[in-house]
C-alpha cells in the first residue's frame, strides 16, 4: 500500500486549484440511469471513488466514454454516461462494501425499472451506516422492501407514486435517492426536513435540466411532480468544498497564504467563519478564495459539526488538528457520525493535548510543537487532518493506506508540493526494491 512522506516546517504558499466535488459527482452520476438518453458531467474530479462508482456501472450496461477536458485551464475530465437498457438491476457486496454511495441506483433504477437488488452497505469507520430512511420513504412510494442474505430487494408493480416523506433526520444520501426517485413516479412527491447540502442543490439542477420537475431548492422541503420521462443533459459539477476546506486549513496550519482557485466561498461560510475568529485573513473573490495566515497568532475556537449550514462532520478532523496549533483549548465536538475521533490516537502520538469524553466531544490543547511519527487512519478525512499534521510537525511523518486519500482528494501531493510542501508518494512497488 502507498505511503505519504511528509517532512514538515514549510510555510505553504500559492494557489491550489480545487476541483469537482465527489460528494456532488457521485449521485449525478447515478441520476444518469433515469433516462436512455446520455448525461454528461464536467469539471469530474479523477478519484478513485468515481472510478469505482463508474465500475459498477459499466457492469450494469451502461456506456462510459471519458474526454480529457479542462476547466479555467487545469485538467479535468468530462465523462459522457449512456444507459440504453440495463443489463443488470443488482449492485453486488463487492462494488457496495468498496463504494458506499453505490447505493445511489437504488432510487432511479427502481423508478425507471421496477426492481433492484443492492448489497446492504453495512457500518464503517465513522458510524453505522444505516439506510432505514431510504428505505421506508421508498416503501411510502409503494415499493415492496425485503431484507435478504445481506441485500436489498426493492420491488413495484408498475410505477413508484408520489407521497408526502417526512425525514427524521436530514440525510443527505436519503434526500439524493428519494429525489431521483420521484422525478419518474407517479404524482408529487414532498419530502420534509430534507438535506439542503449544495451537493443536494447540483442534482437538482441536473434532473430539472433532464426534465425533471423539482421545485425548494436549497431549502428543507422539496417538491417534485413527477414525470413520464427524462432526456439527456449537459452539467458541470460544482467545486468541492470539502476539497476547499481542507486546502484553507493547510494555508492556516502553515501560517501560509494560498488562493484556492475555483473554490465556491458560499458554501463555506461556517468554516470561514471559524478561521476567521481564529485571526486567519480571509478574501472572497468571484471565483477564488485567499486565505491568509502570515504572521498571525491563531486563537482555539469551538466547534460543532452540524447539517448544513451548520459546521460539516467532513472538515471536523481537519480544523481539529488546526486548533492543536492554536493558542488555549478549543472543544470540537460531533453530532454527525457516532465514531469521528479515530484520528486523535494517531494525533496524539504525534505529541497532540487531546481529551475524547465519551464519542462525542475532544477536548483541544494548543500545542508547542507537534513531532513527526508513522501515522495511519481509517477514513478519508481523518487521513487529511494527519497530513496536516505531518506539515507543521518536526521531522519525518509517513502517512499509511494513501488509498483512503486517493478516494476524495485528486492530486493531493502535487497540489501540496506546488504550494510548496516536502511531500512525497512512496509506492509500494519501490518499497518492495
Ligand atoms: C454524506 O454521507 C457524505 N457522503 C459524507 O461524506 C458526509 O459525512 C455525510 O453526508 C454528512 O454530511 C457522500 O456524500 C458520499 P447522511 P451520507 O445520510 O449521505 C443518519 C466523506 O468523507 N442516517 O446524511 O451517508 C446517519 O447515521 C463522507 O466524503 C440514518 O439514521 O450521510 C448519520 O448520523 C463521509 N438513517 C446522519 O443520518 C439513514 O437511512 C447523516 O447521514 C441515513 C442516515
Amino acid at each position: 500500500m502507498d505511503k505519504l512522506k511528509i517532512h514538515g516546517g514549510n510555510q505553504l504558499n500559492g494557489k491550489i486549484f480545487i476541483s469537482g466535488a465527489k460528494n456532488a459527482a457521485l449521485p449525478l452520476i447515478c441520476a444518469s440511469l433515469l433516462t436512455k438518453d446520455t448525461v454528461t458531467l464536467t469539471n469530474m474530479p479523477m478519484l478513485s471513488d468515481i472510478k469505482s462508482l463508474n465500475s459498477l456501472l459499466l457492469q450494469m450496461g451502461t456506456k462510459i466514454d471519458e474526454f480529457d477536458d479542462f476547466v479555467d485551464g487545469h485538467p479535468t475530465k468530462t465523462y459522457s454516461y449512456t444507459t440504453l437498457e440495463a443489463t443488470s438491476l443488482i449492485a453486488p457486496y463487492d462494488y457496495v462494501r468498496k463504494m458506499r454511495a453505490s447505493y445511489y441506483v437504488l432510487g432511479p433504477l427502481l423508478a425507471r425499472y421496477g426492481h433492484v437488488e443492492l448489497s446492504l452497505p453495512g457500518g464503517c469507520a465513522i458510524g453505522a451506516r444505516p439506510m432505514d430512511i431510504h428505505l421506508s420513504a421508498l416503501e411510502q412510494m409503494g415499493a415492496t422492501i425485503e431484507i435478504k442474505n445481506g441485500y436489498v430487494h426493492a420491488d413495484i408493480n408498475g410505477r413508484l407514486h408520489g407521497a408526502d416523506i417526512i425525514f427524521k433526520v436530514a440525510s443527505v444520501g436519503a434526500t439524493c435517492n428519494i429525489l431521483m426517485a420521484a422525478t419518474l413516479a407517479d404524482g408529487t412527491t414532498r419530502i420534509e426536513n430534507a438535506a439542503k447540502e449544495p451537493e443536494i442543490g447540483d442534482l437538482i439542477d441536473l434532473l430539472n435540466d433532464m426534465g425533471a420537475k423539482i421545485s425548494g431548492r436549497d431549502t428543507s422541503t422539496l417538491t417534485i411532480e413527477g414525470v413520464e420521462s427524462l432526456h439527456k443533459a449537459i452539467h458541470k459539477v460544482i467545486p468541492d468544498r470539502i476539497e476547499a476546506g481542507s486546502y484553507a486549513v493547510a494555508a492556516a496550519i502553515t501560517r501560509g497564504c494560498i488562493e484556492l482557485v475555483n473554490a465556491q466561498s458560499s458554501t463555506l461560510q461556517t468554516p470561514l467563519s471559524i478561521l476567521r475568529s481564529m485571526g486567519v485573513e480571509i478574501t472572497e473573490k468571484d471565483n477564488s478564495l485567499i486565505v491568509d495566515a502570515r504572521g498571525k497568532k491563531l486563537v482555539g475556537q469551538d466547534i460543532m459539526t452540524d447539517f448544513y449550514p451548520g459546521f460539516p462532520t467532513d472538515l471536523q478532523a481537519q480544523f481539529l488538528a488546526l486548533m492543536l496549533t492554536a493558542e488555549g483549548a478549543s472543544m470540537v465536538t460531533e453530532t454527525i457520525w457516532e465514531n469521528r475521533f479515530m484520528h486523535v490516537p494517531e494525533l496524539m502520538r504525534m505529541g497532540a493535548n487531546i481529551n475524547v469524553h465519551g464519542h462525542a466531544s475532544a477536548i483541544v490543547r494548543g500545542v508547542e510543537k507537534l513531532s513527526g511519527a508513522p501515522v495511519m487512519a481509517t477514513d478519508l478525512r481523518a487521513s487529511f487532518a494527519l497530513v496536516l499534521a505531518g506539515l507543521v510537525a518536526e521531522g519525518e511523518t509517513i502517512v499509511n493506506r494513501v488509498y483512503h486519500l486517493d478516494r476524495g482528494y485528486e492530486k493531493l501531493e502535487e497540489k501540496l508540493r506546488g504550494v510548496g510542501a516536502d511531500i512525497e508518494r512512496i509506492k509500494e512497488s519501490d518499497e518492495a526494491e
